[in-house]
């Protein structure tokens, strides 16, 4: 573990709720963060954050939406102080009927929805911190933002919708560095390959297809949550000061070229 023990900046984790980004919250809060878990599943964001321990909040927000995002950022810090680390895990695969839509019979409905979610939630809760940091800076910022491996390879098993916001992340995390570092924060993307979660099952189905894909992977398996998330733990941490603007690959080599 990279971070310090006596790190108590406030952390607001999107997409907190389950998966990787529980992960995420369970990581950053053991480091000592203050963790904010915003999800739209407020239940699972509540139910997450009491599971944390004292001094952690869950909150219901749907990212895609500006008001929400904006009261997010309004409640938590007028509760808790200003918030120094965001980790934007918030994403959605959307397959209709359980299946990969073909670009032929995608609907302009899915391609909005899969970008007002992986792309424009990224981009909403980023600006609000932004604004608030230009304000009121803080020592040791930080921004994780989630792309996918399925941008980087053109995708096997997700829509083209999604590999297309996801690219779309890849680049705005670019943009993101070059226009907060003047405030010392430094916006990294992390984009994960396979990782043992529910969207992940929702592409691959059984455990004998997950075997399967994971023959692929040079390390021979595939990822957990916390592989993902101590790849969080590390980009938030002060050993990570100098790298901004990067695409760290958590895929078990899935991607080497
Ligand atoms: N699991 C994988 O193999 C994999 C691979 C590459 C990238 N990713 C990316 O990693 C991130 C986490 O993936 P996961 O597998 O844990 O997904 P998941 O579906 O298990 O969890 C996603 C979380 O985001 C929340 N969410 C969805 N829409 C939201 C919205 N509009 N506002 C707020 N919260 C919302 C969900 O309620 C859920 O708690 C996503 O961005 C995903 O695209 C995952």
């Amino acid at each position: 573990m990279t971070l310090m023990a006596n790190d108590n900046r406030l952390a607001i984790v999107t997409g907190g709720g389950r998966g990787i980004g529980e992960a995420v919250c369970r990581q950053l809060a053991k480091s000592g963060l203050r963790v904010v878990v915003a999800d739209i599943d407020g239940e699972n964001a509540r139910r997450v954050a009491s599971s944390l321990g004292s001094g952690h909040a869950g909150h219901a927000v749907d990212v895609t939406d500006e008001a929400a995002v904006s009261n997010l950022f309004d409640d938590v810090e007028a509760a808790q102080g200003p918030v120094s680390v965001l980790v934007c895990v918030a994403g959605a695969l959307i397959l209709p009927g359980g299946e990969r839509p073909l670009i032929k019979d995608m609907t302009l409905d899915n391609w909005e929805r899969s970008f007002a979610v992986n792309a424009s939630g990224a981009f909403l809760c980023s600006r609000d911190y932004l604004r608030r940091r230009e304000a009121l800076p803080v020592a040791q910022g930080r921004v994780v933002f989630f792309g996918s491996v399925a941008a980087q390879l053109g995708g096997y098993r997700s829509s083209a919708a999604y590999i297309a916001a996801k690219s779309a992340v890849l680049g705005y995390a670019k943009a993101f560095a070059r226009e907060s570092a003047h405030l010392s924060i430094t916006a990294n993307a992390i984009s994960p390959g396979l990782i043992d979660t529910d969207m992940l099952r929702s592409t691959v189905g059984s455990s004998g297809a997950l075997l399967a894909a994971s023959q692929n992977i040079p390390l021979g398996r595939i990822g957990t949550v916390d592989d993902v998330a101590s790849a969080v733990s590390y980009l938030i941490s002060p050993a990570a000061q100098y790298i901004t603007g990067s695409v760290i690959d958590v895929n078990g080599g899935y991607r080497m070229q």
